[in-house]
């Protein structure tokens, strides 16, 4: 008898599953044969290191929550949150550092985030005059700035390794001397939905790479975590 492909098994399941289970069945298939088309880790990659050498991670500061990590940054200054969604980060950034200027970074171009979050977060930040949106890649949008303009930039993209490596080159260069880079998801993935993240492997790589240490983490239970990096002084 021919053995039955994996996509045949699919069809066969859902035709004798009544629909109502359909999406179900397609979050337990995610997980089980994730498709990593767009979302790539790399941990097979000779410059991203195993661990992080001692002088990356000595002086890292750990706190239960971003917010908590928050209340560490320097208040009243010049920040970009790549990756905005709603805006509900936006928001705690704003009353947690008090920022000068805080430039919202997001493309609002998928079926997950589309046209009508944008139109959420420009209503919900209208009165905000601190509050500029860019709708643009996160690449592009930063380019767009002055070398050295930021005191924080906060990455929460894509959170693949490609994309997260992109933004930490270009993030090195648009942060002051002593600017900071933070980022959400510092962890190996979304495990209920099969998707395995990059940010890990980006970060240890940059670290190394261009001398910049971990000086705070968060440690949430739900383990998706943020991270902030600062240049080593030399
Ligand atoms: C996880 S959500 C951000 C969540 C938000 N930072 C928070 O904590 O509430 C990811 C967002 O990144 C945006 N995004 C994904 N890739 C992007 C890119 N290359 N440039 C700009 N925005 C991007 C998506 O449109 C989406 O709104």
């Amino acid at each position: 008898m021919r053995k039955m492909s994996r996509d045949e098994y699919k069809s066969k399941v859902m035709e004798i599953t009544p629909s109502r289970l359909h999406p179900l069945l397609k979050g337990v298939y995610r997980t089980v044969f994730p498709e990593n088309k767009s979302i790539k880790t790399a941990g097979h990659m000779e410059s991203v290191p195993e661990n992080l050498p001692d002088k990356h991670i000595r002086n890292v500061v750990v706190h239960p929550s971003r917010e908590e990590m928050l209340t560490t940054i320097p208040k009243e200054g010049k920040v970009a949150e790549l990756g905005v969604d709603e805006g509900d980060f936006s928001d705690q950034i704003i009353s947690i550092t008090e920022p000068e200027k805080l430039f919202l970074v997001d493309e609002w171009g998928t079926e997950r985030y589309g046209e009508e979050k944008m139109r959420k977060v420009k209503k919900r930040f209208d009165d905000h005059t601190e509050v500029s949106i860019v709708r643009e890649r996160s690449e592009v949008a930063l380019n767009n700035f002055e070398d050295g303009f930021f005191d924080l930039v906060y990455i929460d993209t894509t959170h693949s390794y490609e994309q997260t490596s992109v933004e930490l080159d270009i993030s090195q260069r648009k942060v002051k001397e002593d600017g900071i880079i933070a980022g959400h998801d510092y962890c190996v993935g979304n495990v209920s939905r099969g998707v395995p993240y990059g940010v890990i492997s980006a970060v240890h790589e940059f670290c190394v790479r261009e001398n910049w240490q971990i000086s705070h983490l968060s440690l949430e239970t739900h383990g998706y975590r943020s991270f902030a990096l600062e240049k080593i002084e030399t």
